[in-house]
Formats: C-alpha cells, sequence, structure tokens
C-alpha cells in the first residue's frame, strides 16, 4: 500500500486518458473488481461497466457477487444497498461521494417516525399499516421498514411488494415516491381518493383524521426532479406528430403521464419492450436522457426511432456525477492497495435494512 492518489491528480485528466487507466486497472485486478452500472450513467462511464442494469438487477447482482471490490457507478442509495446485501464482506466502492439521490432525501428517519407516530395517535400503525420505502432511500429508511414488519421495492416489483403488504396489513406508509405508489396503486384497482398525499412540512400530512383513517395508501410526498419534468402535453404532442407512435413512461412520472402513456415500466422494461419492437416503430420515451440518447443510437440501424419526452435536456445531475476522472481515481487507489470513498452502512442499521430488502428479493424470486 502507497499513500491514497489525490482525486486532484486526475480531476483535469482528459477522457482518453482516463479510459487508458480504467482498462488497465481492470485488467490489473481481473476478477478481484466488478464494475456495476446503472442505466442513466453517462456513456463514458457505462462502457466500463462490467454488469448494467436497473436497481433491482443491480441489487441481486451485487448479493451474489464474489468480486472483493464493487465499484458502484450509480447514487449513494445503490451503493448502501450493495454493502448490506454483501455483509460488509466486499469493499463497495461509489467514485464520487456527491452521487446522491434528491429523491432519497425527500424523506429521512425523523420525519418518517413522526409520521409513524402521528398515525398511530388514530390506529396502531403495527398492526395495520405496512411501511414499504422504495430503493431510492437511505439505509436507515429500510431499517425502518425491517423493524416495523415493512419492506422494499423498486419500480420493477413495486406491485409485487404491494401485493405482499396489503395481504398482511390493510393500509400502505409508501416512501419517499407518491408517484411510483400512485402508480402502482391505481393499477391495481385502488381509487385515487384511497390513496392520500402525506405533506411530510405539514402537522400530521396536512390530512384531516378521517382520510388517514380511510385511506388505503398513504404516499409520501416526494418525487424525482427529473421526471417530473415530463407533462402529459408532451405525449399529446408526440401522438399529433405520429399518430401511430407508442409512448412509454417511467413510473416516477406523474400520474397523467403514466395514463397516457401505452407502456409503464422500469429502466430494464423499458429497454426490454423498445428493443422488442419492430423495425418502423416511433417511441416516445419518459425518463432519463443518457438511457434515452444510447437506446436511440442502437436502435437506428434497426429503423425504430426513439424520441426524449421533453424539449429540455433533464439529465440525473447526481447521476453524471460519475466521471471517468473519479472512476480512474479509484481503480487506480485500488491497484495501489487503497480503498477510496468506501461506503459502509453501520451493521445496527443494516441488519433490519438486509430483513426488509430480502423480504423484497423472496417476493420477486
Ligand atoms: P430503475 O432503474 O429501478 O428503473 O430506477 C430508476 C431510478 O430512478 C434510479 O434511481
Ligand atoms: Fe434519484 Fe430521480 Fe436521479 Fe433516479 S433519476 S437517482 S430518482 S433524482
Amino acid at each position: 500500500m502507497s499513500a491514497a492518489l489525490k482525486i486532484d491528480q486526475f480531476s483535469l485528466m482528459d477522457d482518453r486518458e482516463c479510459d487508458a487507466r480504467i482498462t488497465a486497472a481492470k485488467a490489473i485486478l481481473g476478477k478481484r473488481l466488478a464494475i456495476l452500472g446503472h442505466h442513466y450513467q453517462r456513456n463514458e462511464v457505462f462502457k466500463h461497466a462490467d454488469f448494467t442494469g436497473d436497481s433491482l438487477k443491480l441489487s441481486q447482482l451485487a448479493a451474489d457477487s464474489d468480486a472483493e471490490f464493487i465499484v458502484f457507478c450509480g447514487v449513494h442509495f445503490m451503493a448502501e444497498v450493495a454493502d448490506v446485501l454483501t455483509f460488509g464482506q466486499r469493499s463497495v466502492i461509489l467514485p464520487d461521494l456527491a452521487a446522491g439521490c434528491s429523491m432519497a432525501d425527500m424523506a429521512n428517519l425523523v420525519k418518517v417516525r413522526k409520521c409513524w407516530d402521528e398515525i398511530s395517535t388514530l390506529l396502531d400503525p403495527d398492526e395495520h399499516v405496512t411501511p414499504v420505502t422504495y430503493i431510492n432511500s437511505a439505509a436507515d429508511l429500510k431499517a425502518f421498514c425491517g423493524s416495523h414488519g415493512g419492506i422494499v421495492c423498486t419500480s420493477s416489483n413495486a406491485r409485487a411488494v404491494l401485493e405482499w403488504s396489503f395481504a398482511r396489513r390493510e393500509k400502505v406508509l409508501f416512501f419517499p415516491d407518491q408517484h411510483l405508489g400512485r402508480n402502482t396503486g391505481l393499477k391495481m384497482g385502488i381509487p385515487l381518493d384511497q390513496m392520500v398525499t402525506w405533506d411530510f412540512m405539514k402537522p400530521r400530512g396536512g390530512l384531516t383524521d378521517e382520510q388517514i383513517k380511510n385511506a388505503r395508501m398513504i404516499l409520501w410526498k416526494g418525487f424525482c426532479s427529473v421526471h417530473q419534468m415530463f407533462q402529459p402535453a408532451h405525449i399529446d404532442n408526440f401522438r399529433k406528430a405520429q399518430p401511430n407512435g407508442l409512448v412509454i413512461s417511467h413510473p416516477e412520472n406523474a400520474y397523467e403521464v403514466c395514463q397516457k402513456s401505452d407502456f409503464v415500466g422500469s429502466t430494464e422494461y423499458i429497454l426490454r419492450t423498445v428493443r422488442a419492437s419492430e423495425p418502423g416503430t416511433h417511441w416516445l420515451i419518459g425518463t432519463e436522457l443518457n438511457l434515452v440518447n444510447r437506446l436511440a443510437d442502437e436502435m437506428k440501424p434497426r429503423g425504430v426511432t426513439v424520441q426524449f419526452m421533453s424539449p429540455t435536456v433533464c439529465m440525473c445531475s447526481t447521476m453524471f456525477r460519475t466521471d471517468p476522472q473519479h472512476l480512474a481515481w479509484c481503480l487506480d487507489n485500488l491497484v495501489a492497495g487503497n480503498v477510496v470513498n468506501r461506503i459502509r452502512v453501520p451493521e445496527a442499521v443494516a441488519e433490519p435494512a438486509r430483513k426488509a430488502l430480502n423480504l423484497m428479493l423472496e417476493v420477486v424470486d
């Protein structure tokens, strides 16, 4: 081991030099290293990933990995999940520690506990309410779910997880993404007026006692800053220009956008569906720009066109933080024997979080 290399030595390096360093480091580290890349990563990073996927697939890959080092090109909660599922036995590395998720930050343990306490003035939540957290949340919220008979979900298994939850208790508290909760609840036939929105900035969520008692789903008022850019009018305009075109959206989109879409599903589902389409199909896609641009390039030779839903550029700025410079920096450090930016979840949090994550993995198995 030598002294850790500093990020400053890499920050001004051009992408080509970073590419060469990344390739050389991967060759040296071999099977000791696994680079995981979420579909929203920029091309310059995505191309170096050994495994790519949506949040569910990457969690499963991390759980099954026997690599000594897992470099997670994604965001903070994903690296936490990888650490929890590998019992801290692997070094899980997030190349840039500032790669968070603004939606995940919209819920925290203090506010969720306050919500739980406020609900408990009306009914016993541990008997009547299953807490369900979207995987886009901090580890201590997953631990909260694990400690209260709850579970985790991703955008690809939300329906199965909600069915599991309702089989146990009659209500669900769903956080932090109101849209995934609402869109999934609607698909299951739950009417809109039985899904109330918990405004975490207001006392008792801004709801009356009656609203809380009558609700089947209590939806945390969180949202994704990227997907909120997509509007129903974008779909109307596309349909005018392409009457036979197809629209596919991620369930983090608002209810009004999902209702107007032909297909709704996770990033992995979007890729699978568009790749399976016939030549001559025109697609409008409501999810992050890096995925859409890559898919558009991939489909071009097959005569399938892919269009981004918003007329303005909207990338996930935190996913974008992982650049070749940070990736080269952490890999060169591994070669030199230094583990930098390791993500560790304390075992007191990891244990109940693991319980909620494993329940999810069992539900989708
Ligand atoms: P999926 O990749 O699970 O569809 O989720 C998208 C997302 O927002 C990741 O943060
Ligand atoms: Fe979070 Fe939205 Fe970015 Fe996904 S796309 S990481 S939900 S901010």
